[in-house]
C-alpha cells in the first residue's frame, strides 16, 4: 500500500514549517530486532512515512541509517521530506559527551543533521537496555535544574553548529518544563510524552499548547508490546477500553485505528510502532480517512484512566519513595 503525500494531514510547528501528523516508532522494546524494526522502517518509507521517532537507546539506529541512505539513493524519498528524531540516552548527558552522542546518531543514521533531537528524559539516571523492573542504579539522583540546564546548553551548541533543527524534550512534567523553560536559548519545539486514551495528560497537553510547544506521543495503542519490567496487572488495555472498542466496531477498525485516529484529531503527533506491514500501513492509512466526530472525541476525552503505563521505576534514586516521585503528582518537583 502506498499513501499518497498530500492525503497525509500535516501538523504546523512553532517555526511555520508543516511536517506529517504521524510518525512512526523504533523502539523494538526489547522484543524485536534492530534488523526487524529497520525492515519495517523500510517498509514505512515505501508505505509513505516521513517522520520516524528514534533514540541512541534503541540500538538500531545504525541499521535504521542504512535503509534511510539506501532509500535516498534509490529516490524513493529526498533528504528534505524526511522529519526524523533522535535523543540523547540519560548516560551522555555531562559535558561534552551530548556532541558525542549526536555525533554517534547522525553517524549510525548516516545523516548531515537530524531534525528534532530530544533530551530523552530530564535527569541522568542510568538503566542498563533490558533491565528488569526491579533494578536500580546506585548513583541515580533527583532531578536538578542545574544539570538539566547544563545538558541543554550542550543541545543549544548543536542547533548553532547546524547538525540539529530542533530541540525536544521527553518524560517532562508541569513543574520541570516551569523550572526549565524560562532557562532556554533555545526553546523546544516539541515535547515527547505518553499519551493514549487511558492516559491523556490533559495538564501537560493543554500547558505545551499554550506555550506553542507540539506534544508528540508515545504509545499511543497503550504498548501491547511494552518491556515486561513496564507491566503491572493494574494497567488498563486501550485497545480493549469499551469507548474504543464501541467506536472501532462502529467503523470496522481494530481499536488500534481509534487510538491513532484519536490522537491526531486531539492534535498530538502519535508515533505508533508495529514491524507487521497491514498494522504500520493501516496506522497511517486511517490518518487519511474521515476524522472521529466530535461526539466520538469527547467520549474517549471522558474515558481517561489516568493509567500510566512507562512509570519508570527503574530510574529512582535512594529515597525515593516510589515511581510517582519521578511525576511531580503533587505539583512541586520531588527532591
Ligand atoms: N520518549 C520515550 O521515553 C518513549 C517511550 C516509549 C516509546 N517511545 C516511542 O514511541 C513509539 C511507540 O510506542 P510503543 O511501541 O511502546 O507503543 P505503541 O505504538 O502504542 O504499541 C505498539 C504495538 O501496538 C500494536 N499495533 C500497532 N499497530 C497496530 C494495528 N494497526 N493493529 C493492531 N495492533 C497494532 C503492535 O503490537 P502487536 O505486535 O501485538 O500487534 C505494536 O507492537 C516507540 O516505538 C518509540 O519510538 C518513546
Amino acid at each position: 500500500m502506498v499513501i499518497n503525500q498530500n492525503s497525509i494531514p500535516k501538523i504546523t510547528l512553532p517555526s511555520g514549517e508543516k511536517i506529517p501528523c504521524i510518525g512512526m516508532g523504533t523502539f523494538g522494546s526489547d522484543r524485536f530486532t534492530p534488523k526487524q524494526v529497520s525492515e519495517a522502517v523500510a517498509g514505512a518509507i515505501r508505505c509513505g512515512y516521513r517522520l520516524f521517532d528514534c533514540a541512541a537507546i534503541y540500538g538500531n539506529e545504525e541499521l535504521i541509517g542504512e535503509v534511510f541512505e539506501n532509500a535516498m539513493n534509490e529516490n524513493t524519498v529526498r533528504r528534505s521530506e524526511l522529519f526524523i528524531t533522535s535523543k540523547v540516552w540519560n548516560d551522555m548527558h555531562r559535558k561534552g559527551d551530548v556532541l558525542l552522542s549526536c555525533a554517534k546518531s547522525l553517524r549510525d543514521l548516516r545523516l548531515d543533521y537530524i531534525d528534532l533531537y530530544f533530551m530523552h528524559w530530564p535527569f541522568p539516571n542510568y538503566h542498563a537496555p533490558g533491565c528488569d523492573g526491579d533494578s536500580r542504579n546506585p548513583d541515580s539522583k533527583p532531578f536538578s535544574t542545574e544539570e538539566f540546564m547544563s545538558t541543554w546548553r550542550q543541545m543549544e551548541k548543536l542547533v548553532e553548529m547546524g547538525l540539529v533543527r530542533y530541540l525536544g524534550m521527553s518524560n517532562m512534567t508541569v513543574p520541570k518544563l516551569e523550572a526549565t523553560l524560562p532557562l532556554c536559548k533555545v526553546k523546544p519545539a516539541a515535547i515527547e510524552m505518553e499519551l493514549h486514551p487511558g492516559f491523556q495528560q490533559k495538564e501537560l497537553f493543554d500547558y505545551c499548547i499554550a506555550k506553542n510547544i507540539q506534544p508528540v506521543g508515545f504509545c499511543p495503542i497503550g504498548s501491547p508490546t511494552r518491556p515486561e519490567r513496564d507491566k503491572t496487572a493494574e494497567d488498563v488495555v486501550d485497545t480493549q477500553m469499551p469507548e474504543i472498542v464501541e467506536i472501532a466496531k462502529k467503523y470496522g477498525v481494530h481499536p488500534a485505528i481509534i487510538c491513532i485516529k484519536w490522537a491526531v484529531g486531539r492534535g498530538q503527533i502519535p508515533i505508533p510502532f508495529s514491524v507487521y506491514e497491514n498494522e504500520y500501513a493501516k496506522n497511517l492509512q486511517c490518518v487519511t480517512e474521515a476524522p472521529l466526530t466530535t461526539e466520538e472525541m469527547a467520549v474517549i476525552g471522558g474515558a481517561d484512566k489516568n493509567c500510566r503505563l512507562i512509570k519508570g521505576q527503574v530510574f529512582l534514586w535512594e529515597g525515593a519513595r516510589s515511581w510517582e516521585d519521578l511525576w511531580d503528582l503533587d505539583g512541586a518537583i520531588a527532591k
